[in-house]
């Protein structure tokens, strides 16, 4: 059986044991080892920003972990709020930096060892620890969640728990969620590829889901992973 990419649904169980430590993340970090960082942005955040937002403003949207994601700027200046989580502390003061925001760093009391920086204009708040640190009664509830480069890192045997913790999180409005669909048996991840039966068996009891289109995300850094196709997915999830 194949999935709406075209990947064998079997190759989702390749990587089912495949573990990445959150030290392994750090360093990435540190080696700058960060070819999932998209420079320019994510051409289907633009495309799709208006379902996101549902004519809304003034929106507390939650990028989980986030690196150093350039559209936390662009919701920010938007008016929006913005909170994301990411283990990295390299790459929330990358971030800062590169978007040329002063900043300032606190403790969490709920959540010892975390820290939260803080834009000064006060709209961007990004907690580094991990995400499965937080929780509704941390940072509240969520107009509208960007997962680009999170389920699919997150390691698959995690995937429930980082489901059910996003759907926690969720307001009634929606979450876009981008996936990855490749073939699994020439790739051991991350990204990791997910199906389309994946995505609906994590958030089929919480969330409406929709699949809103596929492209073509084959890059030439994907040649070393010896695959030779790598479609992007984008679902919108709606809390039910
Ligand atoms: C594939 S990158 C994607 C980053 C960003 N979403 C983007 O699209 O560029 C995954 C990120 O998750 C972070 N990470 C991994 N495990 C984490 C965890 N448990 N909690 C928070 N961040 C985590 C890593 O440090 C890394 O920056």
């Amino acid at each position: 059986m194949e999935d709406s990419s075209g990947a064998p649904e079997n190759d989702a169980k390749l990587q089912e044991d495949q573990v990445v430590t959150e030290e392994e993340w750090l360093q990435k970090w540190q080696k700058n080892n960060i070819g999932f960082h998209n420079k320019q942005g994510h051409p289907l955040l633009r495309k799709y920003l208006d379902l996101l937002l549902s004519g809304r403003s003034g929106l507390k949207i939650f990028f989980p972990l986030c690196g150093k994601t350039i559209e936390m700027k662009w919701l920010a200046d938007m008016g929006h709020h913005v909170v994301g989580v990411e283990i990295s502390e390299n790459a929330l003061k990358e971030f800062f930096t590169e978007q040329n925001l002063p900043f300032s760093e606190e403790t969490i009391p709920e959540i010892p060892g975390a820290k939260l920086f803080k834009s000064t204009s006060g709209n961007i708040s990004l907690y580094c620890c991990s995400i499965y640190d937080l929780t509704s009664a941390v940072t509240g509830k969520f107009d509208g969640i960007w997962d680009r480069g999170a389920l699919v890192a997150v390691n698959p045997c995690e995937r429930e728990r980082y489901a059910h913790l996003i759907a926690s999180l969720m307001n009634k409005k929606c979450c876009l969620l981008v996936t990855c669909s490749y073939d699994a048996s020439k790739h051991k991840g991350p990204p990791f590829y997910i199906s389309d039966c994946e995505v609906q068996r994590l958030f089929g009891n919480y969330c409406d889901i929709k699949c809103l289109e596929k492209i073509d995300g084959f890059l030439e850094r994907h040649k070393k992973w010896g695959i030779d196709y790598l479609w992007e997915v984008i679902y919108m999830l709606m809390l039910k």
